[in-house]
């Protein structure tokens, strides 16, 4: 296994460019199996997600090339519905196979996800949506199993807007007879990404962006090229780098409005923000006032950047208060915050930052992949040198993050543990 060693203290300055969504680009994939045929994506990230998910989709007999950032995905030849449990273990997204199989195959046996490092994640909206859509689910030894003769669309309304659940009922539903209504409907980007992929395929959805979802089903779906959105906890996180370290960092093809949540917090805490077509400009600060959030689905401020935020807040002025509401205990980087000198009370779902004049750097342990972004960004301003083990985690969902710093200015580098 890996470590990053970083050296904090310098300034971040110069353009860094942000690459494909992963939260885009796994579900893209999997609806590529609504297809027979030969699907392109393009500006795809080069991550350990993106290779398992190529893993399941192999597994179940498509060919998957991979390069230079283009995903060639062929499921002509695709001749199973199981995404076992040595895969899906690894990667809760595997489960965005579930809508695809039941309405490509009339079936599917997927491994029921395991938690993550923050606690337990149930796949119950994803269950109950399949049903609605006329599926028959059975649990057995670990495996969602699905059958439908033929699934009929619905109207279904989400207690809370899972991106997961809206994701696979618009892939089912896209091949389902009649119409599907999803109320209370995931807004993210990643969802509005996925349905202009299936109307490239011939589906008919509308409302993406929404709260309320219509997809009219059609008979068949033929394979599309596409090209993946940027990534906008990607670039939030890069907005963190450069804020956190004072510096003046641009960031290149990325969606400004995708993390206006983000950059109107910056803006407040005196942090100076500057959006363009495509691209933002952040100039940080020595002094930076604390500024509360409450994560929230989207558009609020997204949950993917809490650690991250914690982390540029650790050295805030005042003291911030930042409620995790999408997610219980989102909160195993506060101890290895902590240990580099963070001040950080929890209170149920409520962490306290208080301010201290700096942090020093120390060994740290990633225990999941927005963690291990918010250890590398105190890193890169703690004193000395902060060694983050398991950096695996990162790789999940960050391509050469250290390159990209690098590039940056920052003294970080990867080295065996
Ligand atoms: C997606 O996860 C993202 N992953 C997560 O990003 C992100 O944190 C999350 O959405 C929220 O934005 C991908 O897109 C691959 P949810 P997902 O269903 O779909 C509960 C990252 O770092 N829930 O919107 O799993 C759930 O427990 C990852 O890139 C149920 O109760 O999230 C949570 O409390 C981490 N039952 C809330 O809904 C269900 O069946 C929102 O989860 C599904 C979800």
């Amino acid at each position: 296994m890996d470590k990053i060693v970083v050296r904090g203290g310098l300034k971040l300055k110069g353009r860094v460019r942000v690459g494909g969504a992963k939260n885009a680009v796994l579900p893209v994939m999997t609806a590529c199996l609504l297809a027979r045929g030969e699907s392109v994506i393009e500006n795809v990230p080069r991550l350990a997600d993106v290779s398992t998910m190529k893993s399941v989709l192999e597994r179940l007999g498509a060919r998957v090339t991979f390069e230079d950032h283009t995903l060639s995905i062929d499921t002509s030849g695709v001749d199973s519905n199981e995404a076992p449990y040595d895969l899906v273990k690894t990667m809760r997204a595997s489960i965005y196979v579930l809508g695809p199989l039941l309405a490509s195959q009339g079936g599917a046996k997927v491994s029921l996800p395991g938690g993550c490092a923050w606690g337990p994640r149930p796949v119950d909206l994803h269950i109950r949506s399949m049903q609605e859509l006329g599926a028959k689910i059975d649990i057995d030894h670990g495996y969602i199993i699905g059958h439908a003769a033929g699934l009929r669309g619905s109207t279904i309304r989400y207690s809370m807007p899972s991106v997961g659940a809206t994701g696979n009922t618009m892939m089912a539903a896209g091949l389902a007879s009649g119409k599907t209504v999803i109320m209370n409907a995931a807004r993210e980007p990643e969802i509005t990404a996925l349905a202009d992929f299936i109307n490239l395929m011939g589906g008919k959805v509308s409302g993406a962006g929404t709260e309320t979802i219509e997809i009219e089903g059609v008979r068949r779906l033929s394979p599309a090229k596409v090209r993946i959105i940027p990534d906008r906890i990607e670039t939030g996180t890069f907005m963190a780098a450069g804020a956190i370290t004072a510096g003046n960092v641009v960031i290149d093809d990325c969606v400004p409005e995708h993390v206006e949540s983000l950059s109107r917090r910056f803006a407040q805490s005196g942090i100076k923000v500057e959006a363009r077509k495509n691209q933002l400009r952040v100039r940080g600060k020595r002094r930076i006032d604390s500024v509360d959030v409450v994560t929230s689905p989207y558009p609020g401020f997204p949950t993917d950047m809490q650690a991250q935020y914690m982390a540029l807040m650790s050295i805030a002025r005042g003291t911030c208060v930042i409620s995790e509401t999408v997610f219980k205990d989102r909160f195993t980087h506060v101890p290895e915050l902590r240990r580099l000198g963070a001040n950080i009370k929890i209170e149920g779902n409520t962490a306290h930052v208080g301010y201290v004049r700096g942090l020093s750097g120390a060994p740290v342990m990633a225990t999941d992949l927005r963690a291990s972004a918010a250890l590398i960004l105190a890193g890169l301003v703690a004193e000395g040198e902060t060694h983050i083990s398991r950096v695996y985690h990162i790789d999940r969902g960050y391509e050469a993050i250290e390159r990209k710093l690098r590039d940056l200015g920052a003294d970080i580098e990867r080295v065996p543990e």
